[in-house]
């Protein structure tokens, strides 16, 4: 892979989690589109080309009237299609006084935009995650960008060996590296499954402290990758010897390309144990972003690192890839389509 792959844009990629758009405009970069992000009165996001059509000023970085957008710098005031309503100084607003607007699908608590081709934008592709919104579950989030191109973090999300060596002490244990991985690749789906079953491990402090687990587990990791956008980590841990109790854990991660050597990293952790208790929420939003921030300053590192290499250069795969190398098949063969 080069240091920076083309994008697929013909896929809904998240821009923001549904509580990070309000009533105030946020501003995302997406497949290097800018987006100015709001929600109207009756509760609909709204996505609109982050440039004001006159001098370019970010409409992110202004203000909303109604379910308006009053552009920052000289007024121009555009609906939520992004027509122009209002201009200062003259009755004639210009025929072409228009920014663009990208579909939006609101699922599962994420905003996910369309930037391609708006006639083939249809919401039912979206892949799922219902335990972010659903009953039973209580879910931390955040998000991270990251000066890595996306491939480097679809890299990482689909090897978790490197839990033993960057987030040791953390949630890597000697097992997870030790253990062989299974892989199954649906390449017409575009979904690659890894799995790695370990039946005697130690706990980590992420799952020791959240469980309440003293002891050894049996510990499964089960990665489900919707290429482009959606990794699911299917974790369930259990006392080693044992099915019961079981302590489920879903591990979101939502991967959306900024621009080249940009990506945005949603993550989440989902539980259906302990659920309405605030100190285990406390705990797994803190360990969580702890193992994130390893692994940010890790793709920033290696990004500059391969920002330096000679074109050609030389990789070594062995078993533990054989996910990410599947990934990247379907990544390179939507960015193709
Ligand atoms: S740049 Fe927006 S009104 Fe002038
Ligand atoms: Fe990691």
């Amino acid at each position: 892979m080069t240091a920076h792959s083309a994008f697929a844009r013909n896929q809904w990629y998240v821009a923001a989690w549904s509580a990070e758009v309000g009533g105030d405009l946020l501003g995302r970069t997406v497949l290097g589109e800018p987006i100015a992000l709001y929600r109207t009165g009756e509760g609909r996001a709204v996505a609109l080309a982050d440039r004001c059509v006159h001098r370019r000023f970010p409409l992110s970085r202004s203000r909303l009237d109604g379910d308006k957008v009053v552009c920052g710098y000289h007024g121009f005031t555009y609906d939520t299609t992004g027509t122009c309503v209002f201009v200062p100084g003259q009755k004639r607003v210009p025929r072409t006084a228009r920014v663009g607007s990208f579909p939006v699908a609101e699922v599962d608590s994420l905003v996910w935009v369309w930037i391609g081709d708006r006639d083939a934008a249809d919401p039912a592709a979206i892949p799922r995650a219902p335990h972010l919104a659903g009953e039973g579950w209580t879910t931390v989030s955040g998000m991270e960008p990251v000066d890595c191109d996306f491939g480097l973090l679809v890299d990482n999300l689909m090897d978790l060996s490197h839990e033993t060596y960057l987030h040791g002490g953390h949630i890597g244990t000697p097992e997870v590296a030790e253990t062989p991985i299974t892989t199954e690749v649906d390449e017409e789906a575009g979904v690659v499954r890894v799995s790695r079953h370990m039946q005697d491990a130690e706990c980590p402090p992420f799952y020791a402290r959240s469980t309440g687990i003293e002891g050894r587990i049996r510990r499964r990791q089960d990665i489900e990758y919707f290429a482009p956008c959606l990794y699911l980590l299917h974790s369930r841990i259990s006392p080693a010897g044992q099915d019961a109790p079981l302590f489920e854990t879903e591990i979101t991660y939502a991967i959306t390309p900024s621009a080249p050597g940009r990506v945005y990293d949603f993550w989440a952790v989902s539980r259906n144990f302990a659920v309405g208790d605030p100190e285990v929420s406390g705990f797994l939003r803190d360990a969580n972003h702890t193992v994130v921030m390893q692994d940010v300053d890790a793709l920033n590192v290696l990004q500059r690192c391969l920002d330096t290499e000679t074109e050609g250069y030389q990789e070594l795969s062995i078993n533990i890839d054989t996910g990410g190398l599947a990934a990247r098949r379907i990544l390179a063969r939507l960015a193709a389509q």
